[in-house]
């Protein structure tokens, strides 16, 4: 691929309303209108939907179905949120990507990838990204917050997650504490948050984010197929993936900053009224212990208040919950 294609993109993608001609683009990027003729075909073999029309030009008829950084950064740099912002076609996962890029700075990073080929989930569990289904993505944030603070930071963040789902779905969207996002009872979005810390206090925290966005019922295999569902499937019509990104990172950020400087409390009932775990009897995992019962509560600073069918109250910090 030319060097100069997410210039050529995002070129198109800045003049969306219009034609632009090879010409003027040659001259812009300094470069042969051979060179940009050849761009142009490549982008379209990668399924761009560009209109060439003799004597007007090129223009860019819709977002492609794959990350080009030439949109992705002009849309996510509006936001002003983050230092740095990585597409990829393909890596081994971006939570790993992330862990190398943090080292040695302190700037913060959004790494997007169209696939993953070790996608891991909490518990190191695989997690399935395919090409062209997911939003594939994990954050570098620097919070200067007391260690004691980031067991709430999961909570303001699945709160973001799920305000951003919510336009495109009529469907009502829920969160499961502490780490996934769910649709009518099916799981649509899991997240996992790790940290680097030192004596003095939080280096980063990676939040690695999976949103099954255009993903079809038969792209769900085995249990898969009861327990998933995809904002597509949900919405009953295809997501347009830049639009979606642009919605979450407004969404991420906005609770994010809150997170930074509100204590949980403040969003406490908020948390609770979008949880889809009351009033059934659920398992509940924790450092390998199972519990069976019911969640009651969340406390001032996130636990999970949980009653065992012989009436024995726990707090859990983080656990897996069988719905
Ligand atoms: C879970 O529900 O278990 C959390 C899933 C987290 C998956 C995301 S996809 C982007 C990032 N990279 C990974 O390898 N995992 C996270």
């Amino acid at each position: 691929m030319s060097k100069y294609s997410k210039d050529v993109i995002q070129m198109l993608y800045e003049h969306q309303s219009e034609y632009i001609s090879g010409q003027y683009i040659a001259t812009q990027l300094q470069i042969s209108r051979t060179a940009v003729k050849k761009i142009i075909d490549q982008l379209k073999k990668e399924g761009c939907k560009i209109e060439s029309m003799n004597q007007k030009g090129h223009r860019l008829i819709d977002l492609p179905d794959k990350w080009y950084s030439g949109i992705v950064k002009p849309l996510v740099e509006e936001q002003d949120c983050f230092d740095h912002i990585e597409v990829y076609t393909s890596l081994d996962s971006t939570q790993l990507k992330a862990k190398q890029l943090l080292v040695g700075n302190n700037d913060s990073y959004l790494i997007l990838s169209d696939e993953q080929t070790k996608g891991r989930g909490r518990f190191n569990r695989p997690w399935k990204s395919s090409r062209g289904k997911g939003l594939w993505m994990s954050l570098v944030l620097r919070p200067r917050v007391p260690f004691s603070m980031i067991t709430t930071f999961n909570l303001f963040i699945a709160l973001g997650i799920k305000e951003a789902i919510q336009p495109f779905t009529d469907e009502i969207v829920t969160v499961k504490w502490p780490n996934d996002v769910y649709i009518n009872g099916r799981k649509v979005c899991g997240f996992l948050t790790e940290m680097v810390a030192n004596n003095d206090g939080i280096e980063a925290v990676i939040c690695g984010i999976g949103i099954n966005m255009n993903h079809l019922s038969e792209d769900f295999q085995g249990e898969l197929k009861e327990k998933a569902t995809s904002i597509r499937l949900s919405a009953n019509t295809k997501i347009n993936r830049y639009s979606f990104l642009k919605e979450l990172i407004i969404n991420i950020n906005k609770r994010y900053n809150q997170f930074v400087s509100e204590p949980f409390n403040h969003i406490r009932q908020e948390y609770i009224d979008a949880s889809n775990i009351w009033d059934k009897q659920l398992k509940f995992t924790e450092n390998e212990n199972l519990y069976i019962g019911k969640a009651i509560d969340i406390d001032k600073d996130g636990f999970l208040i949980i009653e065992e069918e012989n009436g024995h109250r726990r707090k859990l910090m983080s656990a897996d919950i069988e719905l």
